[in-house]
């Protein structure tokens, strides 16, 4: 009987020393493996690198004298005159499409409507050299505020006078 009770005892020690032990590796294998893990992600460079290349900019500015030739260079394009001839002969309907209709066509923020002779006739009786001028330069009145050459900078002179003649055609 007693015998028994010793084996069951010593038994037990022994099957609680082993979960302990099983405890305790299980508790170091997380702490090491945990660490091997962390490192291992971030000196990795195959990971480095797709993360680099997710968070990389869309675009890069570009300085002069810094960067790479190809970038820099100008592309050598050589303009033929009648290249050019054509694209600046634009109608007036055209440049007015693309560049006065954004506001003119409904009245956006106080501009005469092409169209509404009333609203326009004041303004035709200034003369045609004025409302160039007030296109071309930009213009604030009573109304609001004309941003030179419609807010289109790139447009030449010439354009923005065809497109004032094509709305005051349409006004009258
Ligand atoms: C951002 C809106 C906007 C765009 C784009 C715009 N205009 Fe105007 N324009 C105005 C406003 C506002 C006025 C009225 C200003 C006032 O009289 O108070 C005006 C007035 C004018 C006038 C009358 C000026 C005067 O002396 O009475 C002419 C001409 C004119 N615009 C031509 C153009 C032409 C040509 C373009 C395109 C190249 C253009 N506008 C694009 C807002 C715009």
């Amino acid at each position: 009987m007693s015998h028994d009770r010793k084996f069951f005892d010593t038994f037990m020690l022994i099957i609680g020393a082993l979960v302990l032990f099983s405890v305790a590796m299980i508790i170091l294998s997380e702490v090491v493996g945990g660490r091997a893990q962390e490192s291992f992600l971030s000196e990795d460079p195959a990971v480095i690198g797709m993360i680099e290349e997710q968070i990389e900019p869309f675009g890069k500015v570009a300085v002069a004298g810094q960067d790479a030739p190809p970038v820099m260079a100008p592309p050598p394009v050589s303009v033929q005159p009648a290249v050019v001839a054509v694209v600046e002969e634009v109608s007036g309907e055209d440049v007015y499409n693309g560049a006065c209709a954004v506001c003119h066509t409904a009245g956006i923020a106080g501009s005469p409507k092409t169209g509404d002779v009333a609203a326009w006739s004041s303004r035709i009786a200034k003369g045609a050299e004025t409302l160039y001028a007030n296109a071309i330069n930009g213009y604030q009145g009573e109304a609001g505020v004309m941003p030179a050459k419609g807010g289109r900078a790139d447009l030449t002179d010439e354009a923005v006078r065809a497109a004032v003649d094509y709305m005051t055609a349409q006004s009258q």
